[in-house]
């Protein structure tokens, strides 16, 4: 459809896909690979789906070939994966694991084969489990010089063909889920030790941004951010204050450090209050200044809306999953600051999500407005439940649905001035859920993971891989 109103997505536009090493790759324990604390989490009973893991995952790693095939039939410009830390130094640090280094690297020239761009994520959660061992991997500043090793030998090999470079992914999340919720690895609840080592990855995220700028190497870099907008319930003061409270909390406190180098001054105040403050030297405050990205990733999936909160309301004890378990509606916050409600204008998935592709366009400026920075969408999709037809197809039209509208919302974005960089999609296969299992899916090519199937693993296009096929041969001319 030919939308007059609404500016042409550029030219150079990154139309892509994504996916992260541990959800798609399997191989777990191959050619000399180290355990991560994913690969010794998932054993924990009762932490997953049905014990689901990604030993095998969508078994990626052996099959890189035929997914850029299925990639390029696509016409992808772009394909955003992670290297997992442990398959390059299986301790984390010290010797390198020539194998692993090589695995990449083939990747990166398939891709480049076929013209797709690569978008290298360096840590997309899977910490090597010697480092955890060692020194309780983000507790310990040791992190900073240690991933700071690993992402310039990425940079040193990679950087000739490699362009653009995510230094953490969702770190709010993996902090959070790690630290305070006790969800992900090493499932710890303790907000101060969630607080003091979200400073560390904040230290390890600008050294790795330093240490690229000094190297001199030529492309651009950013975190990916986990970023679901807030809306108050309305126009009541109160509540107005409970959304300055959570934008405070869920996204200026993460985006700030990167853009700014500083915290904001009301959440310092409010940790200070709160004895949760970590310690934070003047040398700190200057790494951080030396740290600001290219861009900001943005990994979009939802908005939450927010009402006033008494001193002696709901607390976060009914703090939903972020991965995904269902019941994510019921009443959480924090007293005296916010707490989730419903918003009545929005639907939600299968996993109670809220679906809002307004709160794409609202993400994107308000990211632009604040920290006048470049885009680039390194998330957004759909978790479904799919079905695969006895013919071999799957019908996903509601994932057409949800991507239609959210790739119009972009484009709206960049007609009011945003600068959208591209568009990753998650997934492009499916793959593992991290607490969900296989049961929900992303992917525009459906992954059998049927164990009593022969044709496990078999790939298969969805509905959505051709919709998305015309908008990138299109530039978005079809949506
Ligand atoms: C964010 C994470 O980066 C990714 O690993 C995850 O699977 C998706 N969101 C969906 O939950």
């Amino acid at each position: 459809m030919f939308h007059p109103q609404l500016d042409s997505f550029p030219t150079d536009f990154l139309w892509g896909s994504a996916s992260a090493a541990y959800q798609v790759e399997g191989a777990w324990d191959a050619d000399g690979k180290g355990p991560s604390v994913w690969d010794n989490f998932v054993k924990i009973p009762g932490t997953t789906f049905k014990s689901s893991n990604g030993q095998v995952a969508v078994d990626h790693y052996h099959r890189y070939q035929e997914d850029v095939a299925l990639m390029a039939e696509q016409g992808l410009k772009a394909y955003r994966f992670s290297i997992a830390w442990s398959r390059i130094f299986p301790t984390g640090k010290g010797e390198i694991n020539q194998v692993g280094l090589e695995f990449y690297s083939n990747l990166i020239d398939e891709l480049l084969k076929h013209d797709i761009e690569p978008i290298v994520t360096i840590y997309h959660w899977d910490l090597p489990q010697a480092l955890q061992d060692e020194y309780q991997g983000w507790e310990s500043r040791q992190i900073i010089e240690d991933f700071t090793t690993y992402a310039k030998l990425l940079f040193d090999t990679y950087g000739d063909r490699v362009k653009y470079w995510v230094s953490l992914n969702e770190q709010n999340v993996f902090i959070m889920h790690g630290y305070m919720m006790g969800t992900h690895p090493p499932a710890v609840r303790d907000p101060k030790r969630m607080y003091a080592a979200n400073h560390i990855a904040n230290l390890a995220n600008a050294s790795v941004i330093k240490a690229f700028r000094e190297g001199g190497y030529s492309g651009k870099i950013g975190p990916s951010f986990a970023f679901a907008p807030a809306y108050p319930l309305d126009c009541r003061p109160e509540n107005i204050l409970a959304y300055e409270n959570i934008s405070d909390m869920s996204a200026h406190f993460w985006m700030d450090v990167y853009a700014f180098g500083r915290y904001p001054r009301i959440m310092l105040k409010n940790l200070e209050k709160m004895g949760l403050l970590p310690e934070i030297t003047e040398s700190d405050l200057a790494l951080l200044k030396e740290g600001k990205p290219d861009f900001m990733g943005l990994n979009y999936y939802q908005t939450m809306t927010v009402a006033n909160n008494p001193l002696d309301g709901v607390g976060m004890s009914g703090e939903a999953n972020y991965t995904g378990e269902k019941g994510s509606t019921q009443e959480s916050g924090m007293p005296g600051l916010f707490k989730m409600v419903e918003n009545p204008y929005l639907e939600r998935t299968n996993w109670d999500w809220t679906i809002d592709h307004q709160g794409l366009r609202v993400a994107l400026r308000r990211i632009a407005s604040r920290y006048d920075l470049p885009v680039l969408i390194t998330e957004n999709g759909l978790g479904e439940f799919d079905t695969l037809e006895t013919d071999g197809t799957v019908h996903d039209q509601g994932r057409i649905d949800y991507l239609q509208h959210h790739c119009l919302a972009i484009q709206e974005a960049i007609s009011d001035g945003v600068e959208v960089m591209g568009y990753c999609t998650w997934s492009f296969t499916d793959l593992l859920s991290w607490l969900n299992g296989y049961q929900k899916r992303y992917g525009f090519v459906y992954v059998d993971r049927d164990e009593t199937s022969e044709k496990e693993l078999t790939r298969y296009k969805k509905d959505s891989f051709y919709w998305y096929q015309e908008v990138i041969n299109s530039n978005g001319q079809s949506l």
